[in-house]
């Protein structure tokens, strides 16, 4: 098995058997024995002590003062008590050293022995073991903290603010004031729509929304495919499935109206497969878009067959328009990433669900409402959290990685929550002051707020989505995020591929015979 922890060591490449002459040498001799072993340098000893060394460049300074190598003596020419390395001394230091000094041999002396010599040559040894420089790198932070890897006109996050925008237009206020449709429509068009251009906009949509006869054949089998139902993992294999059978192509391969086109059919499609493999998978029929309802009622319409209160549909509507889109977050990243890849529409999707899955990202709302109900009641809420955090746990719901106060979208879903009433939305309410205040005391300075994640549980609730639909429902409205970044990218690419620092053992270890 390779040795996983011991650094290399001058022993490791150094030649052994060094050439020696003495002090009291002729050049002649000393340069004759040079050139017989081939080599650049020799070491001058007085019995096993290195006392000097005579290089090449010693041999053009003699040439240059006219000396007579026959009656010159190595003495009178050497560096005298020369720099010499321990073979035990690490390689990297040693080939630092070197570099630094401008040497090209270094003498290895243990105990005042001479046991060998290391050179440049041997350096070159070296070269594929060394770890790689990356010319002009930027050292970014773990999880890529605070580093800007693209331009983008979709939106913005400002942390600090409490704020984020799409297109320049404040996302809160655009939820408190527009449909999803227009916001889906700023995305992808860059500028809100006009009436005409809503009612054009709307009408494509319609027609995009029905799941394709050879993609709803196959749904049956994806929805009870698994052991447990998995709502994301099932619309991530019916979603590929769909890419698939809509000829999706890399956007290399299509004009820029095809990609739009490819986007378009995923964003409209989306709420209408999590719907229909969520039914599959309870025994029921599918339920096809309803033509007269907008994005968010259908939404909910296709869940049970009931055409939902207006409060409820305006209040998913504000949910999923409030999750559009949210800077480089990661599974925006992802997207972008494998469309700098010139890969098609499709695949870009699918990976960002992946991203997306994670409970560090979208999966956490269930997990919000699971800790309310763990909770149970007020009086339980301190105890609990407190043991939570000593356990080392997180919190669901709290915390982010650039709102360092308020996260504005919880704040507005507060709101929304608020107004739909009850007593959850009051616990709710209670739990926040306190998993706030105790993350304050026991994790001082490290600004933990409700995320999106905490009310978004508690909306979903309200309007009567089960738990397994949250992270599905949060997709519905980032897919269209996603898309946008999605086309951005391709329009002006270039191939997302940063690099990494090598940590491992030291390469190259000899690859072993097999047994
Ligand atoms: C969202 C999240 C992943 C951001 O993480 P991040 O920016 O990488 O922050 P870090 O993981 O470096 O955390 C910084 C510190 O705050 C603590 N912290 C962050 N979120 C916390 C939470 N929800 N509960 C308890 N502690 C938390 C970490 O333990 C860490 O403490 P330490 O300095 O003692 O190690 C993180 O806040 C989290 O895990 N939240 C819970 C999951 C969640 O709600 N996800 C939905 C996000 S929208």
């Amino acid at each position: 098995m390779a040795d996983t922890t011991r650094k290399r060591s001058v022993a490791d490449l150094m030649t052994t058997g060094v050439l020696t002459v003495s002090a009291a040498d002729t050049l002649a001799s000393a340069c004759d024995r040079m050139l017989q072993r081939g080599v650049g340098s020799v070491v001058v000893v007085d019995g096993e002590r290195a006392v000097g060394i005579l290089t090449e460049r010693d041999l053009v300074r003699v040439a240059g003062a006219g000396a007579d190598p026959a009656t010159a003596k190595v003495s009178e020419w050497m560096t005298a008590d020369p720099n010499t390395v321990k073979s035990t001394d690490d390689i990297d230091d040693t080939f630092k050293s070197l570099k630094a000094h401008g040497y090209r041999h270094f003498p290895v002396v243990d105990d005042d022995r001479l046991v060998g010599i290391v050179s440049m040559r041997d350096m070159l040894k070296l070269a594929p073991i060394l770890p790689v420089e990356h010319p002009g790198a930027i050292e970014a932070k773990r999880g890529l903290e605070g580093v800007v890897v693209a331009e983008t006109s979709v939106g913005d996050v400002r942390g600090m603010e409490g704020f984020y925008h799409y297109r320049q237009y404040n996302a809160v206020e655009l939820a408190e004031k527009r449909s999803l449709e227009d916001v889906w429509h700023l995305l992808y068009e860059g500028h809100l729509p006009s009436s005409a251009e809503r009612e054009a906009f709307a009408e494509e949509i319609r027609s995009l929304r029905s799941i394709p006869p050879a993609v709803m054949k196959m749904l049956p089998v994806i929805a009870t495919a698994g052991e447990t139902f998995t709502p994301l993992d099932a619309l991530r294999t019916a979603y590929s499935a769909l890419a698939y059978a809509a000829d999706f192509k890399s956007w290399m391969d299509i004009d820029a109206a095809t990609l739009r086109a490819n986007a378009m059919q995923t964003s409209a499609v989306m709420p209408t497969l999590i719907m229909a493999l969520y039914r599959l998978n309870q025994g029921l029929e599918p339920i096809e878009p309803h033509p007269d309802l907008a994005y968010a009622a259908n939404y909910l319409y296709m869940l049970t067959g009931e055409v939902p209160e207006p409060e409820a549909a305006r209040a998913i509507e504000q949910y999923l328009i409030s999750t559009t889109d949210h800077g480089f977050n990661s599974s925006t990243f992802t997207a972008r990433v494998i469309t700098s890849t010139g890969a098609d529409l499709g695949s870009a999707v699918v990976g960002a669900i992946g991203a997306l899955s994670g409970p560090l990202h979208g999966g956490a709302p269930s997990r919000a409402l699971d800790m309310l109900d763990a909770i149970g009641t007020p009086d339980n809420a301190e105890a609990w959290v407190r043991d939570s955090i000593t356990r080392g746990e997180r919190i669901m719901g709290f915390g982010h990685r650039i709102y360092k106060t308020d996260d504005p979208r919880s704040v507005m879903l507060r709101g929304v929550a608020e107004r739909l009433g009850g007593p959850m939305v009051d616990f709710a309410k209670q739990v926040e002051k306190t998993v706030v205040e105790v993350l304050a005391e026991l994790k001082p300075g490290r600004s933990l707020y409700a995320n999106v994640e905490f009310y978004a549980g508690v909306v979903m609730d309200k309007v009567g989505l089960p738990r397994s639909l949250f992270t599905p429902t949060f997709t519905s409205s980032r897919v269209i995020g996603w898309t946008a970044h999605a086309l951005e990218q391709a329009a002006d690419n270039r191939l997302i591929r940063p690099s990494a620092h090598y940590e491992g053992p030291p390469p190259p270890e000899p690859v072993p015979d097999p047994d």
